[in-house]
């Protein structure tokens, strides 16, 4: 199965725009605990470069565009999110890395935990040993 799965979000407008609503254990596929976003990404960042233990999240790039690669040990897939209507569902122990992110992306995510340093796996070699043992 491609690591590549998105939960679609309905546009809601109508002839004054557009509004996306994001509901917990609807589009979104867990309670919502946590919602961040990445803006103001530097020309030439990347980002992420972790896993996590627990975790799932939902990306969405609410503006611009980032490219993500995502990694379960076995397989690396990469895809570019574009869209206020699509979001990237990012399972627990998935190796994720964002570049490319254009100076207008907002890149929201919204997450299953809170924040908790001791769910992320910073290390690659790590990672590959837990996934693949
Ligand atoms: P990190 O997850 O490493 O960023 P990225 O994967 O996007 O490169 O987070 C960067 C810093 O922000 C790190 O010190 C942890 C902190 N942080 C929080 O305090 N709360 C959060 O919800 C997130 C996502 C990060």
């Amino acid at each position: 199965m491609s690591l590549i799965q998105w939960t679609h979000f309905p546009p809601l407008g109508d002839n004054r725009g557009s509004l996306v609503a994001l509901e917990g254990e609807k589009t979104v596929p867990f309670t919502i605990q946590r919602v961040y976003y990445l803006f103001g990404t530097k020309l030439g960042v990347s980002r992420g470069f972790h896993a996590h233990k627990k975790l799932q999240q939902v990306a969405v790039c609410v503006t611009g565009r980032c490219r993500m690669v995502l990694d379960d040990g076995q397989k690396r897939e990469e895809v570019w999110l574009d869209s206020p209507t699509q979001g990237l569902l990012i399972s627990n122990m998935v190796w994720r890395e964002m570049h490319d992110f254009s100076p207008d992306c907002v890149l929201l995510v919204l997450a299953s935990e809170h924040y908790d340093e001791a769910d992320y796996i910073r290390n690659y070699e790590q990672f590959l040993k837990m996934v693949n043992k």
